[in-house]
């Protein structure tokens, strides 16, 4: 089957490499001539495990190409995907002049039938605009062609999302033509064992359920982390309530890890995005602003947690931190809580001594050479002459450590954890103070 994908970030490219690696034959297609290059070169500008091996055996296998030629693209497949970026309005709505464009060069240059499929995260009525916009230019063109629109939300997670859309829960089509339907069993049929793993349903269904499951898993995570603020102030172990309500299984192990907020590219503009959706049909979404107001807050909880600890005098101080990527397995610093604790740490007059696996050039990248932050290459070279440690982010590295060693390593016995990697006695009787999220000596009531 031939397929356009119009997008090479994130989702394009991984929507796009995984369905020529089934043996469709795809073309990927964005308006960045260098990013093109690039990838034509077999440099892929994402860092994801596994992507580079299965773009390039697969462009190497001709059938994945990249172009920045729009009509070719559009006269390529049948199946037009629109995986461009919808970043956030400064009112929080998606921006979808991306994505309206394309369809505007679908409309331009299509000669014969399209099913377009929007990927992109777009709020419910988008493939309505879309379908209206093609519309409208084939009517300048005084053309009468046959065209869909569809909508094909992914789940994708930052870091497995070659494991999530081979083996995810389901695909998502919200159509109401037989013949789209048709098309979409063709395309998913390679990774489609069980018939019900392709839900097909209305198109506003569709566009949805997309922003409904990242508000549900962000509102667990928020309602754990409620938990956790609770836990430390009645002076009980979170970790310990986390295991005895995730037995249940309505409610289930996973998503309600504690931790110091939630970060990335999609819960905290989707779920700003869904209040803003309710909004303009006049409705208050009161329990989707609250799982952002949790979150906010509990993005500061780091800092505060420190400024505990030094008696509110963090000034010329030097904070160790280990983890600046929002999650492990990514390089991504969007929305990442190190972020909010590095701005927080500068106000307050401290210096940063940062490590991480992936996101040290991100990191440099966003905030460039300045005095009050060392990038070093490893978490030994972060705690060097450190005043205390602050862990943001839970990659492997960082589980095992010897804390004898460590408490020599820091001018002050403080180890602040948003992840919750360590049992707190261990902690504790190596002499340190751990502050951990809900446990540790942050039961300790000030
Ligand atoms: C998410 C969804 O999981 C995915 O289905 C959707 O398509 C896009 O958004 P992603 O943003 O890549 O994926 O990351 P995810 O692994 O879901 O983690 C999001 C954030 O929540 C991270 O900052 C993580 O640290 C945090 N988190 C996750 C918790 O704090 N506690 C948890 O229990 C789980």
């Amino acid at each position: 089957m031939k397929i356009t994908i119009f997008g090479t970030g994130y989702v394009g490219l991984v929507t796009g490499a995984c369905l020529a690696d089934v043996g469709h034959d795809v073309l990927c297609v964005d308006v960045d001539a260098d990013k093109i290059a690039r990838l034509e070169s077999g440099e892929i500008p994402i860092f994801e495990p596994g992507l580079e091996e299965l773009v390039n055996t697969n462009a190497a296998a001709g059938r994945l190409s990249f172009t920045t030629d729009a009509v070719a693209a559009v006269e390529f497949g049948t199946l037009q995907f629109i995986a461009v970026g919808t970043p956030p309005d400064e009112d929080g709505s998606a921006d979808l002049q991306y994505v309206l464009a394309v369809a505007e060069t679908i409309g331009r240059h299509m000669n014969g039938f399209k099913a377009v499929v929007d990927k992109s995260t777009v709020p419910v009525g988008t493939a309505d605009r879309v379908r209206e916009t093609i519309a409208n230019v084939l009517e300048e063109r005084g053309e009468t062609l046959d065209f869909d629109v569809c909508s094909n939300p992914e789940f994708l997670k930052e870091g497995a999302a070659i494991e999530d859309f081979t083996h995810g829960a389901r695909f998502v089509v919200g159509t109401d033509s037989e013949r789209v339907r048709e098309l979409m069993r063709e395309c998913y049929a390679p990774y489609i064992r069980l018939q019900e793993k392709l839900m097909f349903m209305d198109v506003r269904a569709a566009e949805l359920t997309k922003y409904a499951a990242n508000a549900m898993l962000a509102t667990k995570i928020s309602f754990i982390n409620e938990i956790a603020n609770l836990a430390e102030r009645l002076g009980a172990d979170v970790e310990q309530v986390r295991r005895g309500i995730g037995s249940d299984p309505r409610i289930g192990y996973h998503f309600i890890y504690p931790g110091c907020g939630y970060g990335g590219s999609c819960f905290p503009k989707d779920v700003r995005a869904l209040a803003r959706t309710a909004g303009e049909v006049q409705y208050q979404a009161q329990l989707l602003e609250a799982v952002e107001g949790v979150n906010h807050r509990q993005k500061q909880t780091l800092f505060e947690k420190l400024e505990r600890a030094f008696d509110g005098d963090l000034a010329g101080r030097t904070i160790a931190l280990w983890g600046l990527a929002f999650k492990p397995n990514t390089d991504d610093m969007r929305d990442a809580p190190s972020r909010t604790l590095m701005e927080a740490l500068w106000r307050a007059g401290a210096r940063v001594q940062a490590y991480d696996p992936e996101a040290m050039e991100e990191c440099h990248r966003l905030y460039g050479d300045r005095d009050d932050l060392a990038l070093v290459d490893a978490r030994e070279a972060a705690v060097e002459n450190a005043d205390a440690l602050v862990i943001c982010t839970e990659w492997k590295v960082f589980r095992m450590v010897d804390f004898g060693w460590l408490k020599q390593q820091l001018g002050l016995p403080v180890i602040v954890d948003g992840r919750n990697l360590y049992d707190p006695e261990t902690v504790r009787k190596a002499g340190l103070l751990y502050f951990a999220v809900g446990r540790g000596d942050s039961l300790r009531r000030p």
